[in-house]
């Protein structure tokens, strides 16, 4: 299905839950998310995967799967399984924290999730806990290795750069994507929700990319298919890749094609704008699949062309990224 500004529309990345294992500190306060959502507030597999189904009519052909930590929620292999076996979803992926990966990995590539992409923003044991405020980073690097040892690949590691904090690592996980085939992205910090982002904290994707190439090597552009909002490089002679996904200075609305639906039912045109539209008060309400149908369709006209300036209000942790 094509927006107002002719972008085809075959994405719906799905939050299942607004809980999360670790405390990340641009994404939640030290002691969580003080609203958590009750159960009975949060949409059931069969809703979402009512919403699927109509969304499939529509054009979508693509899932991603995020919380909060979607690995958190309970049944959510049966669920990838279903999922899978829906008709016309062809890539189903996953973005997660990595910490509970280890123990998943197996069941949900046999279930049918083809990806993951996980954050980790730090390769050092004693910053990433800074960071993630109760994470341990054996975990992740150990579900990274079971991900990629049953097949979960491309694996996407997701780095959102952060000035005093993180930054000093960049030249770290550029050295480390010529050891590993993984697709290593640097993310602008974006400000989103009511998370801790400061223009003195922002670091562009142009000077990431300067600081790899004056002190690791020359970036080489790689056209990678479907490479969603980034872009990719190498190393030369890298197993792995270099992407960097910059919002705030690149123009990737242009080859926007995502949907996003918060665990509480709320279909979002665009992850920097708060308009939303309540699909679980629909679908709770007997609506017919026309309706449905009719407010996925308003939900696509409504994409905006290009982000706006406000910040967006709804914590990361309850939209997924
Ligand atoms: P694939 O391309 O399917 O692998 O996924 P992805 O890279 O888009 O997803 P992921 O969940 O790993 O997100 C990586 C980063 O990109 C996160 O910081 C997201 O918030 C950001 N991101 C993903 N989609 C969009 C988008 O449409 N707009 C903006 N501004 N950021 C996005
Ligand atoms: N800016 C950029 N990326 C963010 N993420 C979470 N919050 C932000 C932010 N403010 C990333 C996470 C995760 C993905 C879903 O979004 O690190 O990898
Ligand atoms: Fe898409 Fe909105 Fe992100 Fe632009 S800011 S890429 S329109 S979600």
């Amino acid at each position: 299905m094509k927006d107002k500004f002719d972008r085809n529309i075959n994405y719906l990345r799905i939050s299942v839950t607004d809980r999360c294992n670790l405390r990340c500190i641009y994404c939640m306060p030290e002691e969580g998310i003080s609203k958590l959502l009750p159960h009975s507030e949060i949409l059931s597999y069969e809703e979402i995967l009512k919403i699927v189904e109509i969304g499939v009519d529509l054009g979508i052909t693509n899932i991603r799967i995020t919380g909060g930590e979607p690995l958190l929620r309970k049944g959510i292999v049966s669920f990838i399984e279903r999922l899978a076996k829906t008709e016309g979803i062809k890539d189903i992926g996953m973005t997660t924290n990595g910490i509970l990966l280890k123990k998943f990995a197996k069941a949900l590539y046999t279930a049918g999730l083809k990806r993951v992409n996980i954050s980790l923003d730090s390769l050092d044991k004693d910053k990433f806990r800074t960071i993630t405020r109760v994470g341990s980073i054996d975990e992740v690097l150990e579900g990274i290795e079971e991900a990629d040892k049953v097949g979960l690949k491309p694996i996407k590691i997701n780095v959102v750069v952060m000035r005093g904090i993180n930054d000093d690592e960049i030249e770290r996980f550029a050295f480390w994507s010529k050891e590993v085939e993984y697709q290593i992205r640097f993310i602008e910090f974006m400000p989103i929700g009511p998370n801790a982002w400061k223009r003195e904290l922002f670091i562009s994707k142009d000077e990431i990319k300067e600081r790899i190439e004056k002190k690791v090597g020359r970036l080489i552009p790689v056209q990678v298919k479907k490479s969603g909002p980034a872009e990719y490089f190498m190393l030369e002679g890298a197993k792995g890749l270099l992407g960097f996904i910059s919002p705030l200075t690149t123009h990737i609305c242009v080859r926007c094609n995502r949907l996003r639906l918060t665990a509480e039912g709320k279909l979002r045109p665009c992850l920097f704008s708060d308009k939303e539209l309540d699909l679980k008060k629909l679908l709770r309400s007997k609506a017919s699949r026309e309706q449905i149908r009719d407010m996925i369709l308003r939900t696509i006209h409504l994409k905006p062309q290009g982000m706006s300036d406000s910040q967006p209000l709804r914590p990361m942790s309850t939209i997924g990224g």
